[in-house]
């Protein structure tokens, strides 16, 4: 009987805790096309996982009136549960207790889930959905976020660690997200800015609403800050359980294999790539005509879209693509370019996913715009990122591979491992056009008819270097494939570098081009 009324206790004590901030904030947060916290978590993970931590720890906060505030959780659920199987622990602010602000207890849940998450080497998901700093615990908010930053610096290249931004996410609470490897944001209900709308009419006289200063496209299509959009939170979240199914728990072990797949033959490779060098192709059709039952998992789609960033599987075993798009501006590397490679090259060779990297460039971008935006430091991350990888790097040269892209696009200088080149590569300093008019200037401008001594000599150097067979001749390609060859050779070569090992020289860290 006593045992009895205890547990009545505990589930009176329980249903207040899961009714957060209370009915009329839980209707605010819906008629924002909002879930609650705990929602959220559920439609994360598998269907009755979730474990909840710390639902009874509250706020010992006494200013402004704190001490007569009770929030329930203190305004975060935290716990672990699992998604398709894979244990993982998970954080949600609470939006309708105290606008989701973060307190002193508030981040010791943080902390001690992010500890746990390290702990047991599982991956994190972080539900951002907060007004920030809680104004009224002064600096032990600061403090708070100064130690979640922390955690996320040691755990990133440990544990993957996911960011989900179901609202707003302003001031310095923005850069855990940043720290975090993949950040998910959702049409009008992500919001994620330094300073907002506010401070920047006071200080700077600009008027300029949170959408268009930090919504969920402006991250995606031109901050860079976020990987994946949504136009729901359930879109969002299904996009979160489909990463989840491509990456490994942690740095120790490797992504989970699947039943492999072949691709849809509705991809022809043979027809996709145009024979004529100037006329565009869409790269991701080459992804698909290769990857397992044609699935590209695309990151970053709608940022940077000269370059393609993905998961993909090749016999069941997750890749990372890294494709030049030459759908736009050719496929050259510039600023943006480079840095969403790059991190995407350093994430997969931290977690033990196998590089394939398809390759037609005219090069790098040139331009005063992109000379004075740091396109040398920005462009020195791939060579770097790529060099540093020690993850199985396989190499198809589908068509342009020019100058410092061609030595960027995992090159055999790199240390890629397989270096293939369809028959219709070219591989040279530059192409036919800029180099025969350097070569032969003298020729052509003393020539009687320049314009026919031009397209001679174009001919001539494309007859001498627009093709694989002088890379091949020194083994920086080690065999010209037909593109039909392609997905049994990488196959193959996933196969030969399953258990391949690189020393590297003792170091603490090397000073990446940041
Ligand atoms: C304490 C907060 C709060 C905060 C919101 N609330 N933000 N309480 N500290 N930072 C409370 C509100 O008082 C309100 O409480 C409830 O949450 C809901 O907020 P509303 O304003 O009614 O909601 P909404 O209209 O949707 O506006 C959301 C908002 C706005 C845009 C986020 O609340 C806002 O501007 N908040 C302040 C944002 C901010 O400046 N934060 C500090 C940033 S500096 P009641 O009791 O009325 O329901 C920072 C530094 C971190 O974060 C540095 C780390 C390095």
């Amino acid at each position: 009987m006593a045992l009895e009324k205890k547990i009545r206790e505990l589930k009176e004590k329980r249903e207040k805790m899961l009714l957060g901030g209370g009915e009329e904030a839980i209707e605010k947060q819906k008629a924002m096309g909002k879930n609650t916290a705990r929602e959220r978590i559920m439609s994360i993970l598998d269907q009755g996982s979730f474990s909840e931590y710390d639902m009874f720890v509250e706020h010992d906060a006494r200013d402004f009136g704190m001490d007569k505030k009770h929030l329930p959780s203190d305004g975060v659920v935290i716990g672990t549960g699992t998604v398709q199987g894979l244990p993982v622990a998970i954080f949600a602010q609470d939006f309708t207790v105290a606008g989701g602000s973060l307190g002193l207890m508030h981040s010791r849940k943080i902390t001690k889930i992010m500890d746990h998450a390290l702990k047991m080497r599982i991956p994190l998901i972080g539900i951002n959905d907060s007004g920030g700093a809680r104004i009224q615990e002064g600096v032990n908010s600061l403090a708070g976020y100064g130690e979640i930053f922390f955690r996320n610096t040691i755990s990133s290249g440990v544990i993957p660690q996911i960011s989900v931004i179901l609202g707003p996410c302003a001031g310095g609470a923005v850069y855990s997200p940043a720290l975090t490897d993949f950040v998910f944001v959702v049409e009008n209900i992500s919001k994620m800015f330094i300073t907002g709308p506010e401070v920047i009419k006071t200080v700077l006289g600009e008027e300029i609403s949170m959408e268009a200063l930090g919504g969920a496209r402006v991250h995606c299509e031109v901050s860079g800050n976020a990987h994946f959009f949504a136009m729901s939170e359930e879109e969002c979240f299904s996009q979160i359980k489909k990463l989840v199914s491509f990456i490994p728990r942690n740095n120790d072990v490797k992504a989970r294999v699947h039943d492999p797949v072949p691709p849809d033959k509705k991809y022809d490779i043979e027809k996709i790539v145009p024979g004529d060098p100037t006329l565009p192709y869409d790269v991701k059709d080459v992804i698909r005509a290769v990857a397992d039952n044609s699935d590209f998992f695309e990151i970053q789609e709608m940022y940077a879209r000269n370059i393609v960033i993905g998961f993909g599987r090749l016999g069941g075993k997750t890749v990372g693509f890294v494709a030049n798009q030459p759908m736009e501006m050719a496929g050259v590397l510039d600023v943006d370019s480079s840095d969403k490679a790059a991190r995407f090259i350093r994430y997969c060779d931290a977690f033990s996913i196998p590089l394939v990297t398809l390759v037609d460039l005219p090069g790098y971008l040139p331009g005063v715009d992109q000379e004075h935006a740091g396109v040398i430091r920005h462009g020195a991350k791939v060579l770097y990122a790529y060099s540093e990888a020690t993850v199985p790097k396989l190499t198809v040269i589908l068509r342009k591979a020019y100058g410092g892209g061609y030595i960027a696009m995992s090159s055999r200088h790199l240390r890629a491992d397989f270096v293939f080149a369809w028959p219709t590569a070219e591989i040279a300093v530059m192409g036919p056009e800029g180099a025969a008019n350097i070569i032969f200037r003298k020729e052509i401008t003393t020539a009687a008819n320049p314009d026919e001594v031009r397209r001679q000599k174009v001919e001539e150097y494309k007859e001498k270097f627009a093709n694989p067979y002088v890379a091949a001749s020194r083994g920086y390609v080690d065999s010209v494939i037909e593109p039909s060859e392609t997905r049994k050779l990488l196959l193959h070569a996933l196969e030969v570098s399953e258990d391949k090992v690189v020393q590297m020289p003792r170091k603490k860290h090397g000073i990446p081009p940041f």
